[in-house]
């Protein structure tokens, strides 16, 4: 019998500012990302108010998505995608945000990218928002802090579904929202600025009751916001279906010390089911009221809130999978790194180069959890191998390891549908090599195909393909039965 049913979406996935460049054309305004420098493992990106000669911002030109597209969509349709999911930004469509009237030439380039994904079989998958929000509404209205933020949003989003009915039917609305539980995404999800430059974007070493109420509330404000989107694109047309986008963070208890146990259940609760449960279920987990407390945090509920959350589920769960992290109440336990999250290191898995924890199994059991929580149909929508790639002496890519990192966790979602999971698709995240979100690095590379170019923006931006190419070609065309 099949593993996969017919009709998986195997595909790959992208964020608009990680790929495109173009960061002033076609009268795009600024974004949060394009105030954000290069940097590497060792050293970390810098936020910069204001745009510096000379320095070099990565997302300024990225792998110039927005001059190869038609190149780059050829190449997944030769793998066999079958959906691609990608993210518009928001600033080609609306350069400052609170522009009443779009940006044509913004909302035609997209049209032209998603007809030539018609042509060539592939699914649209669309993040509206991915990691960046435009800078003047963080400069003028303190991003999403706003309440004024949640209307240019659904106006942003409602723009986007009445323009591309008929090309898209599948939408995230945010990506890896519950980012915005975190320091890390007050800056890179919620639009709030730092208070000065530097590279103290992902943390806040002296943060307040305050600070902790502004991103709740913030949070709480993506939150309406995704419910109104979700609630118009049905509106706009039944056919669409729309998911959450959460950055999946599987924590272990580190001992069977009950105390060990509970600390882990209470990072699954903040790292997964709060952001879940409102944008699936439609309310807050009845765990959230003592966070709130703990965090000495206030939010500020408005008049018909909670029906708004209600009226606005989500049709789908997705998420991001790369990693596991144990969690401990012991102080002297090791750390390990982590995309959005760390922990303590796991002795039984091994790390990535950036020190990531490899975890397929751990895929497997995420995967029943939160079905089994749920019941709602989950997408994979970003898993993969941030590695260093280089070239062999017979000039080309064997990025062996690569593939053994997304068969092992293609095996354990087979095993996850057995256990009676629904599981829509897969798209493994940077399917062509990109910008690092975290590290703003390209030779941090997670692609089946390769582009030329290096951490100082040094290349002439050619694409080749790896090993990895052919490889997951042969996965899709057998829906999964054949990762040999
Ligand atoms: C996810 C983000 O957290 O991880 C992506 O949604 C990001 O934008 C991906 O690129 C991998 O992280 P990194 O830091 O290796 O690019």
């Amino acid at each position: 019998m099949a593993r996969f049913p017919e009709g998986f979406l195997w595909g790959g996935a992208t964020a608009a500012n990680q790929c495109e460049g173009g960061w002033q054309a076609d009268g795009k305004g600024d974004s949060t990302s394009d105030h954000l420098t290069g940097g590497t493992v060792d050293t970390p990106r810098r936020y910069t108010h204001d745009i510096e000669e000379g320095t070099y911002y990565p997302s300024h030109e990225a792998i110039d998505m927005y001059g190869h597209y038609l190149e780059d969509i050829d190449l997944f349709a030769e793998m066999g995608f079958k959906t691609y999911r990608l993210s518009i930004n928001w600033t080609r469509i609306f350069p400052h945000g609170d522009e009443t009237e779009p940006n044509q030439a913004g909302l035609a380039y997209y049209k032209r990218l998603f007809e030539h994904m018609k042509e060539k079989g592939i699914e649209p998958l669309v993040t509206i928002s991915h990691y960046e929000m435009p800078f003047y509404l963080c400069d003028n209205y303190g991003g999403w802090t706003d309440r004024r933020v949640i209307d240019f949003y659904v106006r942003y989003a409602t723009t986007l579904f009445t323009e591309y009915k008929g090309l898209v039917k599948y939408w995230l609305t945010f990506n890896e929202i519950n980012c915005g539980m975190m320091a890390f995404g007050d800056y890179m999800s919620l639009g709030i600025l730092p208070k000065q430059d530097g590279p103290t974007m992902f943390h806040n070493p002296n943060e307040t009751a305050e600070d902790r109420t502004k991103r709740f509330c913030a949070l709480h404000h993506q939150f309406l916001a995704s419910a109104k989107a979700v609630k118009i694109a049905h509106e706009i047309d039944p056919e669409n279906k729309v998911g959450c986008m959460i950055a999946g963070n599987l924590a272990y208890g580190y001992t069977c010390n009950p105390d060990d146990q509970i600390a882990a259940q209470q990072v699954m609760q903040q790292g997964n089911y709060y952001c879940g449960d409102v944008q699936v279920r439609g309310e807050y987990a009845p765990f959230a009221k003592r966070m709130w407390k703990e965090a000495g945090v206030e939010l500020d509920w408005g008049p018909g809130d909670a029906e708004t959350l209600k009226e606005g589920t989500v049709d789908f769960y997705s998420f991001s999978y790369y990693m596991s992290s144990c969690v401990s109440t012991d102080p002297e336990a090791t750390k390990t790194a982590g995309n959005v999250f760390s922990g303590v290191k796991n002795p039984y898995l091994e790390a990535s180069d950036w020190g990531w924890q490899i975890d397929p199994k751990g895929l497997r059991w995420y995967l029943n959890d939160v079905y089994n929580r749920y019941r709602v149909p989950l997408m994979i929508v970003e898993n993969g191998l941030g590695a260093v790639d280089e070239r062999a002496e017979d000039g080309k890519f064997h990025d062996t390891y690569r593939i053994d990192y997304l068969r092992k966790h293609i095996e354990q979602m087979a095993l996850a549908i057995e256990d009676g999971v629904d599981l829509m698709g897969y798209t493994p995240w940077g399917c062509i090599d990109l910008v690092s979100a975290s590290t703003g690095e390209m030779k941090k590379r997670y692609g089946f195909i390769y582009v030329d170019k290096d951490n100082d923006g040094n290349g002439d931006l050619h694409r080749e393909k790896k090993d990895s190419f052919d490889w997951y070609k042969k996965v899709i065309a057998t829906n999964g039965e054949d990762l040999a």
